[in-house]
């Protein structure tokens, strides 16, 4: 049974043997997506197991992680690092240095949050989106701007503003919730999850397809602006916030000019101990010298202004003991272990659980029924197990066996090549059952109020329901005997089981919880099948010709309607007249021009025919040569001539760029 290091050998093995074909030989032996998926199953690998990156692996390569697909770009000015503060000594010493080389003037501080994300610059030229660049290597970056396209507060053009080409920095990140959400969702689905929204959000920059980052999460914070041509209306730090914020730029309101530094301490601890009630991740707090004229002044070492400065929070860690090791049965049979703490108050919240991964991890860092150990709250909401305090070990301590059967219902459990985790693999176990249940009616899929983990767990212990089908037969008199169920709930459940046989075809492919379908693959395949019927009549070949399905999920689905117990429970469904096509609607936010015409005429200032037409299909609008009744918008640019005059004539919408670009941000 290979371990985990093994695995990642053999995929930095394998990629960079790709890498050589591709780049020295030019001779490819594998398709670009095969490549992205080998390389990003890596970059979670690693990002689940830090410890285990070696200096070669492909991820580390000089010029950063580049992936093909995405051109190196150099920064028009470098991207510098921060120098870290821990303490307030240090940060008095920051202090002093910049008192004294600037000889005696008054200066102010603006301090802000340090967003703990990944740092991108953004170029706009003539007032629009040019180009989105990685950090990298500081120097040169990847220009992932088609995925940052995607966040919808990163602005596609200035609008009105003064300035037309500038560079704005910031941070991408996700919110914490977002992220649980998310990794919850993938752990469902099989597939590996992130550690924290960080490398989550770093990750899904790298990814290939837009239109899957689209589906993720991101954020973008703005906290630097810079002129690219003529000089910017603001002398300050200060002031390129506020102007940042005018530009329709999402700032966190949170900064704060600080005339001395006992405010800028005021400011730190104000914030560590806030750090909590904020959505998102921040490690810290970045003073920045206000005015530019004093940073200039006070240039830049090799590696980090000297005119800023991070002050780093302490790691919100904590001590107990681990009172048991539980094991978990999720929905597609994994066996997840869990510490049982004695209870410690950490970061906001009382702590009494951690996860512990599987069971590599428990072996590497042999964790202990009765250990002491260091826990730390990441960007999940389970805190980590960090380290174990070997000296306060009790005498007795015996290592943990991890069992051999399932700990519900006592079947064998398995692990199969190249996975972490050991599953029980008998689909009639309980914990499966019901969790495959609540997956059915969870939000995402089938969306069925009222039926969570407690009432699942009470239908199935007593014994009404042993699939999601036989939800469609439940009768009224046994539901009201169930605890905590009176009439009127007993009747909105029934109620919202009905209206669930109404959902589009993806929302049932999510539902049947197919292992490795997660939404974005379930909507691919509606899209493409359009009946569940055409689905489950696919084969691998046909599946993995679909963009987004690769041949581990097409394996996996074939292997699911292959299954007879699953053909029953769809024959089932069908039977009790759940939907089984396809709706058509793909993506509903995305498609804001779904069914509408456009006419373009004249010249418009920046975007030519192509683009427009581009954005406007992209968002599921069609552009036709010729005006009439059924036109919804007529987009005008310059010296628009006969074509602007009928639309005139028929009452139809006229827009301009401008309104067009607010439309489709
Ligand atoms: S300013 C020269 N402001 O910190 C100053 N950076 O070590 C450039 N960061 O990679 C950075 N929040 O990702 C600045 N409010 C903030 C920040 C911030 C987070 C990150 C950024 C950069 C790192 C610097």
């Amino acid at each position: 049974m290979p371990d985990i290091q093994s695995v990642i050998e053999k995929l930095c093995t394998e990629i960079n043997d790709h890498n050589y074909r591709y780049y020295v030989l030019n001779q490819p032996s594998i398709s670009d997506e095969e490549f992205d998926r080998l390389l990003n199953r890596l970059i979670e690998l690693e990002n689940q197991h830090p410890e285990l990156i070696t200096p070669d692996s492909p991820t580390q390569r000089v010029g950063a992680d580049l992936t093909k697909n995405f051109p190196t770009v150099a920064h028009l000015q470098p991207m510098m690092s921060l120098g870290n503060t821990y303490s307030e000594a240090e940060l008095r010493d920051f202090d002093r240095r910049v008192g004294e080389l600037l000889e005696g003037e008054k200066y102010d501080y603006v301090c802000e949050l340090k967003f703990d994300g990944v740092a991108i610059s953004l170029i706009y030229e003539n007032g629009l989106f040019n180009r989105g660049v990685t950090r990298g290597d500081g120097e040169k970056g990847e220009d992932v701007s088609a995925n940052l396209k995607t966040i919808r507060s990163i602005p596609l053009s200035l609008g009105g503003s003064s300035l037309k080409n500038i560079e704005v920095r910031g941070e991408v990140l996700m919110y914490r919730d977002d992220f649980i959400k998310m990794n919850a969702k993938r752990a469902e689905a099989g597939e590996a999850t992130f550690a924290n929204p960080r490398n989550s959000s770093a990750g899904t920059l790298k990814i290939q397809d837009p239109k899957e980052v689209a589906a993720r999460p991101l954020k973008f914070f703005a906290y630097y602006l810079r002129s690219l041509d003529k000089k910017p209306p603001f002398k300050s730090h200060f002031e390129s916030l506020k102007f940042l914020h005018e530009m329709k730029f999402p700032v966190m309101e949170s900064y704060r000019l600080c005339p001395s530094i006992e405010n800028v301490f005021e400011y730190c601890k104000e914030w560590e101990e806030k750090r909590e009630t904020l959505p998102f991740d921040i490690d810290g707090v970045v003073i920045k010298v206000n005015r530019f004229d004093q940073q200039e002044t006070l240039g830049a070492t090799a590696k980090s202004p000297r005119w800023a400065i991070a002050f780093k929070f302490k790691a919100r860690q904590a001590r107990t003991v681990v009172d048991n090791i539980l094991l978990q049965v999720g929905r597609t049979g994994v066996v997840s272990p869990l510490a049982e703490l004695q209870p410690v108050f950490l970061a906001g919240s009382t702590i009494s659980r951690a996860t512990l991964h599987n069971e590599d991890f428990i072996r590497e860092k042999d964790i202990r029924i009765g250990d002491t150990v260091v826990i730390e709250k990441g960007g999940d909401v389970i805190p980590k197990v960090v380290e174990v305090i070997l000296s306060e070990r009790p005498k007795k301590s015996k290592p943990f066996v991890f069992p051999e059967k399932c700990p519900v219902c006592g079947e064998p459990i398995f692990k199969t090549e190249g996975e972490a985790a050991w599953r029980c693999e008998n689909i009639a176990c309980d914990a499966q059952v019901k969790k495959r249940i609540e997956h059915y009616c969870s939000r995402d899929a089938m969306d069925i109020e009222n039926l969570g983990e407690a009432v699942v767990a009470q239908l199935v212990d007593e014994g009404l329901i042993k699939d999601c089908s036989d939800l469609y037969s439940l009768q009224p008199e046994p539901l009201v005997e169930l605890e905590r169920m009176g009439k009127k709930s007993a009747a909105n459940l029934l109620e919202g089981i009905e209206k669930s046989k109404t959902r589009s075809l993806e929302k049932l492919i999510y539902a049947l919880g197919i292992k490795f379908v997660g939404e974005e693959s379930a909507k691919d395949l509606a899209k493409h099948f359009k009946t569940l019927d055409a689905l489950m009549k696919s084969s691998v070949e046909e599946l993995t010709a679909i963009d987004g399905i690769g041949d581990r999920i097409a394996q996996s689905i074939v292997h699911f309607f292959h299954n007879k117990q699953n053909l029953a429970v769809i024959e089932k469904l069908k039977r009790a007249g759940v939907n089984t096509e396809w709706h058509g609607t793909v993506s509903q936010a995305e498609q804001i021009f779904a069914g509408k015409t456009f006419v373009l005429t004249g010249t418009l200032p920046t975007y030519s025919r192509t683009d427009a037409s581009k954005l406007i299909e992209e968002r599921g609008g069609k552009v036709v040569g010729s005006v009439s009744k059924k036109t919804d918008y007529v987009l005008a640019g310059d010296d628009a001539g006969s074509k602007l005059e009928k639309a005139k004539a028929l009452n139809v919408k006229i827009i301009d760029e401008k309104q067009f670009t607010e439309m489709i941000q």
